[in-house]
This record gives structure tokens, sequence and C-alpha cells, in this order.
């Protein structure tokens, strides 16, 4: 059974959990994101921006709590087998994907207020409208949010591509301890 804290060794099942579904949601906003854009105005376009915006702001709350448990439980340190390098290009890649999925929402929200829409959460409650409509500011956002959401692919299939490195040709246990179905995380350290 994984251990619900982080331990020296692998990550627990809360560390987990946050990580899994933070992956999911962000796929599923990709494609809403991609999908809406790519669609004149219309009712079908507003509705998957409206999913998008909700699920957005999740993926913010969800990044701010899992950062809290982060300190709360420190992650295990990578490997002693691993380089140095590439010790801090997994630092480095880890916090410029915290700062993009932390940044990319407030800029979403200022997108929709300077483009006049009201950012609602599934319809359960709405967020104040940052500014006024602003055709130059919502351009902007838009080149800032579309640059962004780049950026975060870029990084994130280095990301997996790194993972897979340590599974399938360094052979060690980075991807099974990130894994909630692997009894222990096993491999060379
Ligand atoms: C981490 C969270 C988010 C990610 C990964 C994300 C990603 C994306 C992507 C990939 C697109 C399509 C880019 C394109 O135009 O080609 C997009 C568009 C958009 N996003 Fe987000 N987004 C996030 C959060 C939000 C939030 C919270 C809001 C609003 C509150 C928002 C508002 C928008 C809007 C309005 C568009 C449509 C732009 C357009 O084509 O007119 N996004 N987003
Ligand atoms: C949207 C996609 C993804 C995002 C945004 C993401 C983000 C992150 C972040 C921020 C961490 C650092 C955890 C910490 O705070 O210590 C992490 C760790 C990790 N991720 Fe992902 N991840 C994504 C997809 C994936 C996928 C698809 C895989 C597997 C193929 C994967 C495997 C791992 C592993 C193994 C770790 C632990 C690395 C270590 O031990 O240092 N991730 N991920």
């Amino acid at each position: 059974m994984v251990p619900l804290l982080n331990t020296r060794e692998r990550y627990g099942l809360i560390a987990q959990l946050f990580h899994w579904i933070i992956v999911v949601l962000v796929i599923l906003q990709f494609v809403l994101g991609f999908t809406a854009h790519g669609l004149p105005i219309s009712l079908e376009r507003l509705i998957l921006l409206a999913r998008h915006k909700s699920i957005g702001i999740t993926i913010f709350v969800l990044v701010v709590l899992r950062l809290a448990w982060r300190l709360y439980s420190q992650p295990p340190p990578l490997p002693p087998s691993s380089h140095p390098l590439s010790n801090t290009a997994a630092r480095l890649s880890h916090a410029l994907m915290y700062a993009l999925l932390l940044a990319m929402p407030p800029v979403g929200w200022l997108l929709s207020s300077a483009s006049h829409l009201t950012v609602a959460w599934f319809g359960l409650f709405s967020l104040p409208n940052l500014v006024g409509p602003d055709k130059r500011l919502a351009n902007a956002m838009l080149l800032t949010h579309e640059s962004m959401a780049w950026l975060l692919l870029a990084t994130v299939s280095v990301h997996v591509l790194a993972a897979l490195w340590h599974h399938f040709l360094l052979k060690d246990a980075v991807l099974l301890r990130m894994l909630p179905f692997t009894r222990r995380a096993t491999g060379k350290q």
C-alpha cells in the first residue's frame, strides 16, 4: 500500500493523486482550448470555453493545494545515480510547469474580462470582471495565454520523455515512484 505522505524513496498517495488528477485536467484543458480556438463565434464555442474556464480555475486551486502539500511533505530526492545536470533540469522544468499552471488562469481571466465575457465556475459562482472591455488588452492576453500554452506543451513533452528515459533506458525507479499501483518503487538507485 502506497503511504499517504512522501517518503525518501517515493511519492505518497496524496502527491500522486494531485499529479495524475492535474495531468488529466491539463489534457482536457488543451483539447477544449484548441477546439474552441478553431471554432467560429457560436454557442458551441461559448460552451467549450465555459468548461475550459471552469477547469482552469480548478487546476489553479489544485496547484495551490499541491504546492502547500509539497511544503508539508517534502518530495523524494532524485536517485544518487542521476547526473547533477539532469537533476537541475528536472528542478527547473518542475518549477516552470508550476509557474505556468499558476500564471495561465489569471491571464485567461484577464483575457475573458477584457473580451467582456464573465468567468463562472461550472455555473455555480461567477468571478468579477478584472477590467472593462479592452480590445488591445484582450489581444495581448490572448497572445500571452497562447504562448504560455505552447511553452507548457513543450515542457510537458520533455518531462514525459525524461520520465520514459529514466524508466526504459536508465532503468531506475523515477517513474515507478510516481505510480500508485507499483508495490515498491524498485529499480537501480
Ligand atoms: C492551466 C490552465 C489553462 C491552460 C493549460 C489553458 C490552455 C489553453 C489553450 C491551449 C488554449 C487554446 C490556445 C489558442 O488560442 O490556440 C486556450 C484558450 C483560451 N483560454 Fe485557456 N488555459 C487555462 C486556463 C484558462 C482560464 C482559467 C481561463 C479563463 C478564466 C482561460 C481562458 C481562455 C480563453 C478565453 C481562450 C480562448 C482564446 C481564443 O481562442 O479566443 N484559460 N487556453
Ligand atoms: C500535463 C502533464 C504533466 C504535468 C503538468 C506534470 C507535472 C509534474 C510536476 C510539476 C512534477 C514535480 C512534482 C514535485 O512537486 O516534486 C512532476 C513529477 C513527475 N512526473 Fe509529471 N507531469 C505531467 C505528466 C506526466 C506524465 C504523462 C508522466 C509519465 C509518463 C509523468 C511522470 C512524472 C514523474 C515520474 C515525476 C516524478 C519525478 C521525480 O521523481 O523527480 N508526468 N510532474
